[in-house]
């Protein structure tokens, strides 16, 4: 939709009957949902050109030579004055190059690209997903069963709640042993088949609440399209005490599809058409496609096209959750999501968790011009922790055009990598320490320990306190003489400078008091909320992926020239054209 420049047009109408509504879920929760209108606006030129962009560069030349550990050692209550606590998380986010003035500005910064606004729109269900026109709710998937918000003249609390009772009803009978397999033995193992959004989110969670898990039920998760991933679950299980949850939102997933063919074919090497139903169930949005492939749909959970793929885990995505941890566990993970929600819906933007994570990010990655952020867990269960946020992240923010469609000229959405503590320090740490990027960073350290063997969570603990301290302080010339014995000149000149850490590398530390189902729902919807702020911000829709496209329409192209027999390929670059004749040269 384009109007004449300067004349802003609304976007989108929600008409007052059919916007948002009211919810009534606790009095601290109460809020009217106004009506809001979308605009699309091309006289107001980017957040780029507002005076507060200016004033952040300005700030960031007169503060870059400032020094971490000067403010620390300045500043007694530092890590008091910029650090917040909610339930059992503290975010200690002190050890970062910023002052007052620093968040003061980032803070005008959000206000100019109207967060608070955006923060209600998405709340109330607007479509502020604008290129897919669709609202973006999974916060409403958390909201308590007393709430209500109503979208499109609908209220959806109702019909969220109306799956997780399916789920619940379910899960309970597989997790009893009252679901019983084609050949009357209960189920042991889950499969779910999924892909992006539909495998890391519950695979991730799955992971850390292992402590919560069913002893008697293990749940493997297959995803890529590659057969050796599920030809090698396959290998270790029963069919007749195997169920497969096919998780797609679309349900046109060819990885995906292709995965739940391969099970079908496995499955019904045993077991005969009619067993399908005992032993394979669906959790899409396409009610079709599902009975297309052979599961009915009373075997089917559903959901909306207002929960993004990659912010699908409290939907039924989460099923594969629900049968590991049971549906209370699954339910104290909703409600840490939405204490989380209440925080950053109400908190005052200076003390808002999501906000000030998103800003700090914004701070370097804008005005300090890093490229990327490191995630460090500091827990087995939360390892792939860093893949999840890098989805969430990546998927969300990696765009190069506005909402809207015009162009940015800055950089947008970094790179996102991580790995789990202690392994990482023997990996990658070098650099962060001495190497020539800036590389901010996030902790993830949990005080407590579900596993006992106390003495090596303290030793785990020491480690990623002391990791965020080196590189906070780094080690001075005057530190590294006092350690080095004497020698020869040229040999200190040598060593000297090999043996100094410059420090003042940024990091955050979230610390949680134990992973627990609320703490690690806290945690997801911190790093949702961070991304959409950030989204906000740079004035991008955070809510669509139109470039995983072009890559799936390629490879169809592609697929069938692999073929020997095929016509010779199309037209393609030389590169790719000799890659598919190399292969059809080794299958030739
Ligand atoms: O990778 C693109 C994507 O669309 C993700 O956003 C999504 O989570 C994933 O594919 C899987 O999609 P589906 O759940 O529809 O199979």
């Amino acid at each position: 939709m384009h109007s004449a420049k300067g004349t802003p047009v609304p976007f989108i109408l929600a008409s007052p009957a059919t916007g948002g509504g009211v919810n009534k879920a606790q009095s601290n929760s109460i809020f009217e949902c106004s009506h809001f209108t979308i605009m699309f606006d091309d006289s107001k030129t980017g957040i780029n050109h507002s005076p507060v962009w200016a004033k952040l560069h300005q700030h960031q030349r007169a503060t870059r030579f400032m020094q971490m550990r000067e403010l620390f050692l300045a500043d007694a209550q530092r890590f008091q004055r910029f650090s917040l606590r909610l339930d059992g998380l503290l975010l200690d986010y002190s050890k970062n190059r910023i002052t007052e003035r620093t968040l003061e500005l980032l803070i005008d910064l959000a206000h100019e690209a109207e967060l608070p606004d955006w923060m209600q729109r998405m709340r109330c269900g607007e479509r502020i997903n604008v290129s897919e026109r669709r609202a973006v709710l999974h916060t409403a998937l958390r909201l308590p069963q007393s709430a209500s918000l109503v979208v499109d003249g609908q209220d959806v609390v109702p019909e969220v709640h109306a799956v997780l009772q399916r789920m619940r009803v379910f899960s309970d009978k597989v997790r009893s042993g009252q679901w019983l397999g084609y050949t009357g033995q209960p189920i042991r193992d889950v499969v779910n088949l999924g892909i992006g959004g539909s495998d890391l989110g519950p695979l991730v969670v799955k992971e850390a609440l292992a402590a919560y898990a069913h002893p008697g039920l293990k749940v493997h998760f297959v995803s890529n399209v590659d057969g050796q991933h599920i030809a090698r679950t396959l290998e270790q299980l029963d069919p007749a005490t195997t169920l497969f949850v096919v998780a797609s939102k679309s349900f046109t997933t060819p990885e995906t599809l292709l995965n739940a063919e391969a099970a079908k074919a496995w499955f019904l090497q045993a077991a005969s058409q009619g067993d399908i139903a005992r032993h394979f169930v669906a959790v899409s949005t396409n009610a079709p496609a599902v009975q297309a492939f052979g599961i009915d749909t009373e075997h089917m959970f559903g959901f909306w096209d207002w929960v993004g793929g990659r912010y699908s885990v409290w939907s039924a995505i989460g099923l594969p959750v629900m049968l590991a941890v049971g549906y209370d566990c699954f339910r104290q993970f909703l409600d840490g999501a939405h204490a989380m929600d209440e925080h950053f819906f109400h908190a005052p933007l200076a003390q808002n968790m999501p906000v000030l994570l998103a800003l700090i990010g914004i701070w370097y990655n804008t005005f300090y011009q890093a490229h990327t952020h490191a995630i460090m867990p500091y827990d087995h269960g939360l390892r792939r922790l860093p893949a999840h946020i890098q989805q969430l992240d990546m998927e969300s923010n990696g765009k190069r055009v506005g909402r809207f469609g015009a162009p940015l000229d800055f950089d947008t959405g970094p790179v996102i990598w991580g790995e789990e503590g202690a392994n990482s320090q023997h990996a990658f740490f070098q650099l962060l320490h001495q190497g020539t990027r800036l590389v901010p960073c996030d902790f993830i350290v949990p005080m407590n320990s579900h596993y006992g063997l106390e003495q090596q969570h303290r030793v785990l603990v020491a480690n990623c306190l002391a990791q965020s301290e080196a590189l906070m302080r780094g080690k001075s010339e005057a530190e590294v003489m006092a350690e080095l014995p004497d020698m020869p000149g040229e040999e200190l000149d040598m060593l000297l400078p090999q043996k100094l850490f410059p420090g003042n590398q940024p990091s955050n530390t979230i610390a949680l008091d134990k992973v627990t189902p609320r703490t690690l729902g806290m945690l997801l919807a911190l790093y949702e909320h961070k991304v959409f702020v950030q989204g906000v911000i740079w004035g991008i829709n955070s809510f669509d992926q139109w470039g995983v496209e072009y890559g799936k329409q390629l490879a169809r192209r592609i697929l069938p020239e692999l073929d020997a027999a095929a016509a010779a390929p199309a037209a393609h670059d030389s590169s790719t054209r000799g890659l598919i004749e190399y292969f059809r040269s080794v299958h030739g």
